[in-house]
C-alpha cells in the first residue's frame, strides 16, 4: 500500500496571484490558504486547467450594512456579507456564520471551501457564504432576530430557493434559519421554505439534518481507519469544538467505543485519560454554554491540547487552528477536519511529514450540506423521508465519495486534500467548460 497520505505535494515557486484591489496581499487569511490549495491542484487539471483562474475569484461578493434598535435605544450597525464563489454547477450553497472576526476574505475562503465540497460529493450545487460581523453572545433574543431579519433582508437581493441557499455554521442555529425563511418569505409573499436548510423539523426542515455533519465526520472516519488498520474500539480522541458538530462527532466515536479523552472549546480545555462521560458532557455544554468547569475531568492548558496522547485529533471549531506552530506536538494518527479551514498550508506539510492522515473539510464536514440538500429536495417536493432513510442515504453519498477520493490519492500519490480538490475542480471546471462563457 502506498504511504496513507500519499507523497508530498511539491509547492515548487510560490504562485504570485492578481488580487482584486479590495484584497491586501498580507490580509489574505483563510483566502490566501485556499489558493495555495488551488494552486496545488492545477498540475493535475489537465486541458482544464485553462479555466482554473475562476475558482481564484468569487463570482459575487455582497457586503451590507446592518442597522438595528439596540434594546437600550441606540442604534447599531453591523457588517453583513454574502458572497457565492461558484455557481457552475448550480445554485450558491452555504452557511452563514455570526461572529466577531469575520471578514471578507474569511467568508470568501468559505464560499470557495462550498463550492469544492459540493462538489467533491456531486450535490447539484454551486459554493457561497455568508456572515455578520458580530458577537451574538452580546446580544438579546430580540437584538438577534432583528439583525437576522434585517440581515436576510439585505441579501435578499441575491439569495432564493434557486440562486442560493444559506444554512446555519458558527453560532447560527434552526431559530435563525427560521427567522430567515419568514423575513424572506415575508418579502416574497408566499411561503418559500426552500430558501434556507437547517430549519426546524416543523418548519420545512429534515429528520438528520443537525447530526449530519457530526454522523459524515464519524463515516469518512471509520471509512478511513479501516485503510490504515486504526481500531475505533479503544481509540483516543481529541475533540476541538464541542458545538454541533465536535459534539455529534465525539457522541459517534464514543458510541463506537472510542474514548474522547480530551475536549477544548472556547471556554477551556479538560481531559481525562480513560475517556470523557460524552452524554454527561453533552448535557453540561447545553446547560452552561461550554466545556470549562466540566466536573468529570481535569482542566488542560489550551495550547497542552495539541500534544494530548491521541490516535484521532478532530479540530470542529474555528479555521486556522492548526499551525506551524503546534502541528509538530501532534501525536494523533488521523485528524479529521470537522471544522472548515483549520489546517494551515504550511500545517498540513508539517503533518504529512510526520505521517498523520489528513481527511480534509472538504469530504470530511460535507455531511452536512448532503443532508441539507436531501432537505432542499423534501421542500420542493413537500414529501418528507423517514430518519433512517436520509442517515442511510447520507452514510452511502459520504461512503461512495470517500472511496473515490482516496482512489485518486492512491493514482496520483497525493494527499486526500489534493485528491478531493482534483475530483471536484475538475467536476465545477468540467460544468463551466460545458457551459460556456456568457455572453
Ligand atoms: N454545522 C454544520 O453543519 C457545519 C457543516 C460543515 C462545517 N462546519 C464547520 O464546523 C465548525 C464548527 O461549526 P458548528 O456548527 O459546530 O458551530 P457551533 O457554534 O455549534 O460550535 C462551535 C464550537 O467551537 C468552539 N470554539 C469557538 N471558538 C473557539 C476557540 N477560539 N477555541 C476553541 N474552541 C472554540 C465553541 O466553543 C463551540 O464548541 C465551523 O468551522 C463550521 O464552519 C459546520
Amino acid at each position: 500500500m502506498l504511504h496513507p497520505t500519499g507523497t508530498p505535494d511539491t509547492p515548487g515557486t510560490p504562485t504570485v496571484h492578481q488580487l482584486p484591489s479590495y484584497l491586501q496581499a498580507d490580509k489574505l487569511g483563510p483566502w490566501g490558504n485556499y489558493l495555495q490549495q488551488v494552486d496545488r491542484v492545477t498540475p493535475y487539471l489537465g486541458h482544464l486547467a485553462r479555466w482554473v483562474e475562476t475558482l481564484k475569484r468569487p463570482k459575487r461578493s455582497l457586503i451590507v450594512d446592518v442597522p438595528i434598535h439596540m434594546d437600550d435605544g441606540t442604534i447599531a450597525h453591523f457588517e453583513g456579507y454574502r458572497v457565492q464563489h461558484n455557481t457552475s454547477r448550480g445554485p450558491g450553497k452555504g452557511g452563514v456564520r455570526f461572529h466577531q472576526d469575520v471578514t471578507l476574505s474569511e467568508v470568501m475562503a468559505l464560499s470557495a471551501w462550498m463550492s469544492i465540497k459540493n462538489a467533491a460529493v456531486n450535490v447539484p450545487y454551486g459554493g457561497a457564504k455568508g456572515g455578520i460581523r458580530v458577537d451574538p453572545k452580546k446580544l438579546s433574543q430580540g437584538e438577534l432576530e432583528r439583525l437576522t431579519r434585517r440581515y436576510t433582508s439585505e441579501i435578499g437581493i441575491i439569495i432564493g430557493p434557486t440562486k442560493d441557499i444559506p444554512a446555519p455554521d458558527v453560532n447560527t442555529n434552526e431559530q435563525i434559519m427560521a427567522w430567515m425563511m419568514d423575513t424572506y418569505s415575508m418579502n416574497e409573499g408566499a411561503t418559500a421554505t426552500g430558501v434556507v436548510t437547517g430549519k426546524p423539523v416543523d418548519l420545512g426542515g429534515s429528520l438528520g439534518r443537525r447530526e449530519a455533519t457530526g454522523r459524515g465526520v464519524f463515516t469518512v472516519g471509520v471509512e478511513a481507519a479501516h485503510h490504515i488498520g486504526l481500531k475505533i474500539e479503544g481509540a483516543r480522541v481529541a475533540v476541538q469544538g464541542f458545538g454541533n458538530v465536535g459534539g455529534i462527532a465525539g457522541k459517534l466515536f464514543a458510541e463506537a467505543g472510542a474514548h474522547v479523552v480530551a475536549v477544548q472549546d472556547h471556554t477551556g480545555s479538560i481531559y481525562r485519560e480513560g475517556g470523557l462521560d460524552v452524554p454527561a458532557l453533552l448535557a453540561h455544554v447545553k446547560e452552561t454554554g461550554g466545556v470549562g468547569g466540566f466536573a468529570g475531568a481535569d482542566r488542560l492548558d489550551n495550547d497542552a491540547f495539541w500534544g494530548v496522547d491521541c490516535e484521532i485529533l478532530i479540530p470542529a471549531a474555528l479555521e486556522g487552528q492548526i499551525t506551524g506552530a503546534n502541528a509538530g506536538r501532534i501525536k494523533a494518527r488521523m485528524v479529521i477536519e470537522g471544522a472548515n479551514g483549520p489546517t494551515t498550508t504550511e500545517a498540513d506539510d508539517i503533518l504529512h511529514d510526520k505521517g498523520v492522515l489528513v481527511l480534509p473539510d472538504v469530504i470530511a464536514n460535507a455531511g452536512g450540506v448532503t443532508v441539507s440538500y436531501f432537505e432542499w429536495v423534501q421542500d420542493f417536493s413537500s414529501f418528507f423521508w423517514s430518519e433512517d432513510e436520509i442517515n442511510a442515504r447520507l452514510v452511502r453519498i459520504m461512503k461512495e465519495a470517500f472511496a473515490g477520493v482516496w482512489q485518486v490519492a492512491q493514482e496520483h500519490k497525493v494527499t486526500v486534500r489534493t485528491a478531493t480538490f482534483i475530483v471536484a475542480c475538475k467536476r465545477i471546471l468540467h460544468a463551466r467548460e460545458m457551459r460556456g462563457l456568457y455572453p
